[in-house]
């Protein structure tokens, strides 16, 4: 009676599928039951991948009570049934489990991993952990395995699941991503903890690196100081002569969560987050550029807070002296002074904050000093580089790297370890020491996993919430490949959502006096969170369908980027039909009311000028360069730039943003948008844009604030020039400095050379042929070089005012809606 209750139970909840908790020789698992766990937190069972046709059958365990099938491990990856109702999944009496098709051929089996002739009564359990185990059924001891899935990993790294090595049998646990999300076969992607010389975690993107952690330094791994104990996890790792592993224990019991290597070769941790029914990224460690493995080459070194990523090493020079301008510096450099062995002129530089350059083939010593380490590098005229060991405490043991170094990156602060690097004497003339080093800079913020899991939610609801109403919208854009990414990793945004209540209270019930603007799709408002936080809330109108496209735009361009000159983006808020953007609020308000504005330029002396005019330049190159995506704004303006305390410039209002891919470098638009008097010709009359209608815009700033008059609506009398053409003939004729501003040019230690560089560089950018102009990195390398080596500017596009634009003007409203 009791059975039948429940089999009825069963039957209505989960359409004839009958779950079971064990599994023996007597009593296979077939198609139409599934294997649950204790406290029904994993489910193991037959499943078709979802997306797909529905022929390809795998046996998986997912989470039980996730409502989106969330697979963790899945045993046929490369042999799927084609048909479901014939699966079966048997134990023999040596505990082996083999999965069977329709006509009884074993397509999948887990002999080679039990010891055989070890049951004799095996019974098959998936524990409250994952695990699905073979067990004795007198011993049910936790350490008597017969076999255990854990030691088979798919895609998914639970927290108490081994990743490394048993260094008896041989066997290494590691992660290898799924094709696509709708096929578990083996993916091109594979992380594991490569144990030749110091050990570290590696990923590899079929035989090639892709990206390392840097090893293990007795504190985190030293590439990747994000992953530390939180309140989640706690990472650990063992080391002796039987294993060598990594684990990360759980801290937190009631948060599901699972390290996840996804198919384009992503590693994160996902949380499961109740209220928004879907997995949050809390850390993504492969986040910016300089963690492509080799970025700069042999001796080169990555800084993602400088604006040229590479520099070679003290001491050494680029093989190539072009390479300084390029992001992929594989070409490397070289020692500038050769060393000098044999005769003991050798010395050591010390650099900190670095991730040690890759291991591979280091010698490892675990007890010797650091003083004995040196000595044992000095005496061995191969050895290039030495480091600690283990940094905790004061430091202990000694690796020793030969030949070249590579891979290495350099941290502003709080991460990495110290490397010494073997030098001529003759280079160590002038160096300062390394560790007094003055010019670090804050590490960007890591987002506390408290923070987020407790307070705030993820914007995966807003995504599918975009995407239904955008699905309603006739003429699909086509997708571009960051929301094909975005798709693929399940719409994983890593954007926390506000409460609609603490967005009202905070601006006053969107009361029209805290109003302080008209952003791309909506109202701007100021507020102020209950701990004084200052926010800019962007309210996207209720009807505006065209602000709908921009706001998701936005939403997923802005939630990626992180630069000091690029305005913060603090979560959003979707609730009652409304979609907000919660901004950092800047108190100075955009940069075009202090240099237009008669009064307030006076507050901008050139050395804030000349500082914002940087400040914009290193936020544009981060969007075109070094963000992992490559981003063309597409409306650069005065007003778009807004002013911190400081008066630090941040680039703002992404509503019109681009992405572009790999090689594209040119893309073609029915719909201009964009704001004259900063449109490059190409762009406002072909619809043409690229990264150097951007610098047009760029050019067309600069010459703004050094003369503190707009583009758009310039006017000199005697002639029709527009600023830029105005600027140009004044160049031509070597009076350059009379289009400064008069409030600058009153200034007593006025440089004359950074405002003509600014002018010079500003020309270049607003040249008419997008071939002419710079691009970004060459731009911030001129801007503070003091080389006087730079080409004479030609010809701007747009340099009259009334009759050429007025022409253009019309030309370019045709394709305007508008
Ligand atoms: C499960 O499948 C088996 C064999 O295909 C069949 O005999 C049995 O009736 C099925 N049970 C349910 C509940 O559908
Ligand atoms: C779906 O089926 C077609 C043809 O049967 C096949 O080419 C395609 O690869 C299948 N797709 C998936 C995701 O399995
Ligand atoms: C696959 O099967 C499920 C249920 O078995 C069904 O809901 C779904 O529509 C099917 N999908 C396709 C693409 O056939
Ligand atoms: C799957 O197997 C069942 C039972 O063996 C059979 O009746 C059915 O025709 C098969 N379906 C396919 C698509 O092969
Ligand atoms: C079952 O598996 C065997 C071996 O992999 C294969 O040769 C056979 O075609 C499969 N049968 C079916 C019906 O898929
Ligand atoms: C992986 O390697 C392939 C082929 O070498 C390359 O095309 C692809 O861009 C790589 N993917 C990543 C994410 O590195
Ligand atoms: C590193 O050093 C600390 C203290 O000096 C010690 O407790 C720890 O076990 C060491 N770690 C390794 C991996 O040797
Ligand atoms: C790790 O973090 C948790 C929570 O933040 C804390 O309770 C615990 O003491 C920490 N453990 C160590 C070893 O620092
Ligand atoms: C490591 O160095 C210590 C101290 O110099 C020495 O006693 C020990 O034998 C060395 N171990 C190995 C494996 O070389
Ligand atoms: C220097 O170290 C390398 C790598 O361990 C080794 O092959 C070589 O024999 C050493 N040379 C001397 C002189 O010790």
């Amino acid at each position: 009676m009791e059975a039948l209750l429940l089999l009825l139970l069963l039957l209505s909840f989960d359409s004839l599928t009958l779950s079971r908790d064990t599994l023996t020789p007597n009593q296979p698992l077939l198609h139409n039951q599934t294997l649950l766990s204790p406290n029904q937190i994993f489910e193991l069972g037959f499943f078709t991948p979802t997306n797909s046709n529905n022929t390809s059958w795998y046996l998986g365990i997912w989470f039980h009570k996730i409502p989106t099938r969330t697979l963790i491990w899945v045993a046929n990856r490369d042999t799927p049934l084609d048909n479901s109702s014939s699966g079966l999944l048997t134990v023999n009496t040596n505990g082996d489990l083999s999965l069977f098709n329709q006509t009884h051929h074993a397509v999948w089996s887990s002999n080679g991993g039990s010891v055989s002739g070890r049951a004799h009564n095996p019974i098959v359990r998936l524990l409250d952990s994952g695990n699905l185990v073979v067990v004795e059924s007198e011993s049910d001891a936790p350490n008597g395995f017969i076999w255990q899935s854990y030691d088979y990993p798919s895609d998914t790294l639970l927290d108490g699941m081994k990743m490394g090595w048993d260094l008896k049998t041989g066997l290494n646990r590691k992660l290898t991503s799924w094709k696509s999300l709708s096929d578990p076969s083996m993916g091109d992607f594979v992380y594991e903890l490569d144990r030749r010389g110091l050990p570290e975690m590696v990923m590899r993107n079929g035989s090639a690196k892709a990206f390392r952690t840097g090893p293990w330094n007795g504190v985190q791994f030293s590439g990747t100081p994000e992953v530390k104990n939180n309140s989640i996890f706690k990472p650990v790792f063992v080391s002796n002569d039987e294993e060598l592993y990594f684990l990360s224990v759980s801290n937190d019991e009631s948060v599901i969560s699972r390290l996840y290597l996804n198919p384009l070769g992503e590693i994160r941790r996902l949380t499961w987050n109740e209220r928004v029914s879907d997995w949050i990224v809390t850390i993504n460690v492969q986040k910016d550029i300089c963690n492509r493995y080799g970025l700069c080459g042999v001796y080169g070194i990555c800084n993602v807070d400088e604006p040229v990523l590479c520099k070679c090493l003290h001491g050494f020079v680029p093989n190539s002296p072009d390479d300084w301008i390029r992001v992929d510096w594989s070409g490397g450099c070289r020692r500038r002074t050769g060393l000098d062995c044999h005769k003991g002129g050798d010395v050591f530089q010390r650099l900190s904050f670095v991730k040690v350059p890759d291991s591979t083939f280091s010698w490892v010593n675990e007890s010797m000093s650091l003083g004995e380490c040196q000595a044992k590098c000095l005496k061995n005229c191969s050895c290039t580089a030495y480091a600690n060991f283990n940094i905790s405490g004061s430091g202990s043991g000694c690796v020793l790297w030969f030949d070249g170094l590579i891979d290495l990156r350099e941290f502003s602060a709080g991460g990495g370890q110290d490397l010494y690097v073997r030098l001529a004497a003759a280079e160590l003339v002038g160096v300062q020491d390394p560790g007094s080093k003055k010019k670090k800079r804050p590490v960007a913020v890591i987002a506390s996993v408290t923070v987020i899991i407790g307070t705030l939610l993820i914007g995966a609801i807003l995504w599918h919430l975009i995407e239904r109403t955008k699905s309603r919208q006739r003429g699909e854009e086509h997708l571009n490949r960051e929301e094909d990414s975005a798709t693929e990793a399940q719409g994983e945004l890593e954007l926390p959502l506000f409460e609609f209540v603490t967005v009202e209270t905070a601006t006053n019930k969107f009361s029209h006096g805290n109003i302080i603007g008209e952003g791309g799709f909506g109202p701007v408002y100021k507020g102020e969170l209950p701990n004084g936080q200052e926010i800019a809330v962007k309210r996207l109108s209720k009807n505006s369908r065209q602000g709908l496209n921009e706001f998701k735009n936005e939403v997923i361009f802005i939630s990626k980027l992180q630069h000091r000159n690029l305005v913060r983006l603090l979560g959003c808020c979707i609730q009652r039909e409304e979609m907000m953007l919660i901004y950092e609020f800047m108190p100075n308000k955009s940069l075009d009311s202090f240099i237009f504005d008669q009064t307030r330029s006076n507050l901008l002396s050139w050395k804030k000028r000349f500082d914002i005019i940087n400040g914009i330049a290193l936020g544009l190159l981060y969007l075109h360069r070094d963000s992992r995506l490559r981003i063309i704004h597409r409306d650069l303006k005065a007003a778009n730039v807004l002013l911190d305390m400081e008066m630090n410039p941040k680039i703002s209002d992404f509503g019109l943003a681009k992405i572009f891919g790999g090689d594209e470098t040119e893309a073609n638009t029915r719909r201009v948008v964009g704001t004259y008097g900063y449109m490059s010709p190409e762009y406002a009359a072909d619809g043409l844009f690229s990264m150097k209608s951007d610098v047009y815009s760029f050019g067309v700033m600069i010459l703004e604030i050094v003369n503190g008059k707009r583009n758009k609506g310039f006017y000199h009398p005697g002639n029709d020039f527009n600023l830029l053409g105005h600027a140009w003939n004044l160049w031509n004729e070597d009076r350059a400095l009379e289009l400064v501003d008069e409030v600058v040019v009153m200034e007593d230690k006025l440089s004359r050379f950074e405002v003509l560089r600014c002018i010079h560089v500003g020309l270049l950018c607003v040249q008419q042929r997008p071939d002419d102009r710079p691009t970004m990195p060459s731009v911030v390398m001129m801007l503070g070089s003091d080389s006087t080596n730079l080409p004479q500017p030609r010809q701007p596009g747009f340099y009259y005012e009334r009759s050429l634009w007025t022409k253009v003007h019309r030309q370019a409203r045709s394709f305007l809606r508008k």
